[in-house]
């Protein structure tokens, strides 16, 4: 029966035929399911990579248009529920709270200065702690700074800074304390001490934290220039600081403080001693040569007046002081009275080439006359006060050297004779 069997073949044809169209019919949705959810997944990699990039570019997409495109349902961030971290606490003084941040914002930086200390106000008024923990080098260098602009943006009072350099205590601090008392803005005291001297200076005394950060000085030696050199640079700090006089724990004013303030404020001239005899030129050492000829070379006493403009040549000087220091006997009487001279003339010719500060050396000693109780007395500070010299009113501002036994006699006669 071939119909039947042709029957029967045909429906199992057919049959197979369904079953195979079935199955790749199935095979075909399934590979269009995967191949759908291959799309979508590249799609979202090709948009999250695009988004991440963005968000290193400084441009376009933040994370919040990354955020606004696939959390779209999420509610906006903001207003937050919870306040933002309060800010670490700030020392003095105290910063308001932060207002209500609408989005986390990093709280603001502390104030780590005060605006008095960060600003201007540091430069007309310094600190008035002078100690600092500066290498001489350092401080020279600090203290060689000069600001472009000649004029000052502040009213500044020029001052005077009186400068002690003294082996150990100051034994006519009390007559010093009556000058300055009453002119406390127009002065600054600078003391250099030896530093294994431990000193008591009571609270309410000028000198009273006016200690220098000081070396051991040996007389004669080249580490008595560079204590000079340290209290000009410590003066030069102080911008208000306009004339620099160098003082010994022997010295003593001979005039009230209105009339040495008013004499040297107004002078165009700086006093240091300084000239070419014989005495000075066989301490020339010829090894200075060539860069300091025999006829440069000065000597003078070292008690020195600068004003602001050569304290701060003497302090910058990197090249004359290396030749002084190795190669000058004594230095002190003549590297400044030298340098005046080679450094610039404009400057040399400024100075009055004398001294301010009286000293008897009729003796011709190593040492100047020493005045004691039996000598001070109305009729000698009268003679110094009037001493004269070419058409300078007055001569001498300081005396030298007086020892502590004059001290009671120079307070009796303070207000007599020297009118402070
Ligand atoms: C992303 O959002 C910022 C503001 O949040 C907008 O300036 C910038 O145009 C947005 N970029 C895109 C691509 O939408
Ligand atoms: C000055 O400052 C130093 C630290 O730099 C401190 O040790 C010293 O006590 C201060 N002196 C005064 C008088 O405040
Ligand atoms: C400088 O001298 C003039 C005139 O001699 C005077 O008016 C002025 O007060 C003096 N300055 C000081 C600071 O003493
Ligand atoms: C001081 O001496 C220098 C040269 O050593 C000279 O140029 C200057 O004019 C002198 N000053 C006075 C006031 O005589
Ligand atoms: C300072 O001394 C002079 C005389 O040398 C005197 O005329 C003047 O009154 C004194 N000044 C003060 C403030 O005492």
């Amino acid at each position: 029966m071939p119909i039947q069997e042709d029957k029967n073949s045909s429906s199992l044809s057919s049959y197979v035929v369904t079953k195979l169209l079935n199955a790749l019919m199935n095979h075909f949705l399934s590979l269009l399911l995967y191949f759908l959810i291959l799309s979508v997944g590249v799609m979202v990699g090709i948009i999250v990579h695009s988004s991440l990039q963005a968000l290193y570019s400084p441009s376009s997409l933040t994370i919040q248009n990354v955020s606004q495109l696939f959390i779209v349902t999420s509610p906006p961030p903001h207003p937050s529920p919870s306040p933002p971290p309060p800010p670490p606490p700030c020392p003095s003084p105290p910063s308001p709270p932060p207002p209500p941040c609408l989005s986390p914002s990093p709280p603001p930086p502390c104030p780590s200065l005060s605006s008095k200390e960060n600003g201007l106000e540091m430069f007309p008024r310094p600190s008035k702690n002078i100690t600092h923990n500066m290498e001489d080098k350092e401080l020279l260098w600090r203290a060689s700074m000069v600001p472009k602009i000649r004029s000052y943006p502040f009213p500044r009072t020029p001052k005077v800074a009186f400068m002690f350099l003294s082996k150990g205590p100051l034994p006519l601090a009390p007559l010093w304390e009556m000058f300055f008392r009453g002119h406390e803005d127009l002065f600054n005291i600078y003391v250099h001490i030896n530093p294994s001297y431990k000193e008591y200076i009571p609270q309410g005394s000028v000198f009273h934290g006016r200690r220098i950060p000081s070396k051991t000085v040996y007389w004669g030696n080249a580490n008595m220039v560079e204590a000079e050199l340290r209290l000009l640079a410590n003066a030069l700090l102080d911008i208000n600081n306009e004339r620099f006089v160098l003082l010994s724990e022997s010295c003593i004013p001979l005039f009230n403080f209105t009339i040495i303030y008013s004499y040297l404020i107004n002078s165009t001239q700086t006093h240091v001693e300084s000239y070419d005899l014989p005495v000075g030129r066989h301490r020339y050492n010829s090894r200075m040569y060539p860069h300091i000829h025999l006829d440069q070379f000065r000597k003078g006493s070292q008690w020195f007046e600068l004003d602001r403009a050569m304290a701060l040549e003497v302090v910058s000087d990197t090249f004359y002081w290396p030749i002084f220091n190795a190669y000058c006997f004594v230095p002190d009487e003549h590297y400044i009275q030298t340098l005046l001279n080679v450094i610039r003339p404009s400057l040399g010719s400024r100075n009055s080439n004398r001294t301010l500060t009286y000293a008897d050396w009729s003796k011709n000693g190593a040492h100047p006359r020493s005045f004691g109780e039996s000598e001070v007395n109305v009729e000698f500070l009268e003679e110094l006060r009037s001493k004269s010299c070419g058409d300078s009113e007055l001569c001498f501002l300081f005396g030298r050297k007086f020892l502590p036994t004059a001290l009671d006699n120079l307070l009796i006669f303070s207000s007599t004779v020297m009118h402070f």
